[in-house]
């Protein structure tokens, strides 16, 4: 049987699909990257915002013009939305096969064969204390990154945010479980692995606290970098900035999502933190880690955001000077605290503050790449730049793309360049050394 995987939504839905892919593959299935050319159509959901949902809906309606063709293909959908709409997506699309939720991925291949004769339609969003899938081996397309999910679930219950509906509770895989499969990524030939939870630093099994596992995996040999995200303000500790401090391979840098700036805000969206304390802890950052890159998120018009609470975070961003921020207008999400607000910011005004801050932010994160400048950095070969096939383009520790001119280095390589100029979110540069010598580097 041939299948066909779209994966939608954030880079723990793309680790799924890839535990989903070494299922599929245990059974014999073999992928397809043309729709047309498949007998099985999953598509892997996320529910965060409402153009995400919109998404997956259009994708679903080409995948029913694909079946009214052909009505032996089975269509599945996985994934948050399925988790989140379960049975209503059948209401208003019945030739959906199936539905699963983010913990029922083991029941794919039984599911799959049932339906190939059952007429009835199978709809299975349980969600799971102890599903962490600690045993399944994920099937990866190669590249230089390897997803590694340690826990899965959120209870932080952000008034806004849908995730802990969708993920269901916090748990957490063993320590030796995930340092074999970083090992077992090395061997593979990845250089880089991204540790992956809903909140990533709230890592818990038995003893083994997040700065413990990033210790263990950091002592995998051979492994040249590590990351992880997305971990929450209030689960930083100080022994966790100690333990990135303290070993070259773990990337020095850090996502840290802010929100928003003013603490009526924060405390309407159950953030757990204040604006000093977000601050603190950034300049804390900086101070363990000079030139550590911090990135962030930013939510545009959660419910009763006023002008001067807007203004707030503006004015966050330029004391913390983060490298780069992903912005979103607040999308009402069924179910969650915030929908039962009444006081629903217009569109058009959550439009003109993001905006605002989209201006800001460029600013920012120009000014820290030019302060780069001159600077010779290492960067890791990661693919070809988008702008020219003469060039590479592959990131720095600090999760910064630079551009460069090929000359002999080859895709993996670690590299040193001296940065010469930065265009908006990248930097470019030149290779430092003759090209001979990057042999050797391989
Ligand atoms: N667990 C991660 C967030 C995952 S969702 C964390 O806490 O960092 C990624 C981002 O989407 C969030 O940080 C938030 O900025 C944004 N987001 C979540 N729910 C949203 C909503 N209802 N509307 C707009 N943005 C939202
Ligand atoms: Fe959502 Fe908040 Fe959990 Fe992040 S910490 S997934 S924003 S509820
Ligand atoms: Fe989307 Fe689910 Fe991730 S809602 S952002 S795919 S956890």
């Amino acid at each position: 049987m041939r299948y066909f995987l779209e994966t939608y939504g954030c880079q723990m839905n793309v680790a799924d699909s890839e535990l989903v892919a070494g299922l599929l593959a245990g059974c014999g299935y073999q992928r397809t990257s043309d729709p047309l050319n498949a007998q099985l159509i999953l598509l892997n959901t996320c529910a965060i915002r409402d153009k995400a949902e919109a998404t997956a809906q259009s994708r679903l309606g080409r995948f029913a013009q694909i079946k009214r063709k052909d009505p032996a293909v089975l269509i599945g959908v996985l994934g948050c939305m399925a988790q989140n709409l379960g049975d209503h997506l059948l209401e208003s699309k019945p030739y959906i096969d199936f539905v699963l939720g983010p913990d029922r991925y083991r029941r794919l291949p039984e599911i799959i064969a049932r339906r190939q004769h059952d007429p009835q339609h199978i709809v299975d969003t349980r969600l799971s204390r102890f599903e962490v899938y600690d045993d399944l081996f994920p099937s990866r397309a190669g590249g230089i990154n390897a997803w590694i999910s340690i826990m899965r679930g959120c209870d932080k219950f952000c008034t806004f945010c849908i995730v802990p509906f969708t993920r269901g509770r916090e748990r957490s895989r063993s320590l030796d479980g995930i340092v074999a499969e970083a090992t077992e990524a090395v061997r593979q030939g990845f250089p880089e692995v991204t540790l992956l939870g809903q909140n990533v630093n709230s890592y818990r099994h038995e003893e083994h606290r997040f700065p413990e596992l990033l210790q263990a995996v950091a002592a995998v040999p051979g492994l040249r970098r590590i990351r992880f995200t997305s971990p929450h303000p209030s689960d930083v500790d100080e022994r966790m900035l100690q333990v990135m401090a303290g070993h070259q391979n773990i990337c020095k840098s850090i996502h840290l999502p802010l929100q928003a700036g003013a603490d009526r805000v924060l405390r309407r969206m159950n953030r757990t933190y204040t604006r000093d304390q977000f601050v603190a802890l950034a300049q804390r950052i900086r101070e363990v880690m000079p030139g550590c890159s911090i990135s962030t998120d930013i939510i545009v018009g959660f419910p009763g955001e006023t002008p001067e609470d807007f203004e707030k975070t503006l004015e966050v961003m330029r004391v913390v000077q983060f490298d780069s921020a992903f912005t979103f207008k607040y999308s009402l999400r069924t179910g969650t605290k915030a929908a039962e607000y009444e006081d629903q910011v217009p569109e058009t005004e959550k439009q003109t503050r993001l905006e605002e801050l989209l201006v800001l932010q460029k600013s920012i994160g120009l000014a820290r790449n030019l302060a780069l400048v001159g600077r010779v950095v290492e960067v890791l070969v990661e693919k070809q730049s988008k702008k020219s096939a003469a060039q590479w383009a592959g990131r720095t520790d600090g999760n910064k793309w630079v551009v460069f001119d090929k000359g002999s280095a080859r895709i993996k390589d670690f590299i040193q360049v001296h940065l010469d100029g930065s265009f908006g979110v990248a930097l470019k540069g030149q290779l430092v050394n003759t090209p001979e010598d990057y042999h050797a580097v391989a």
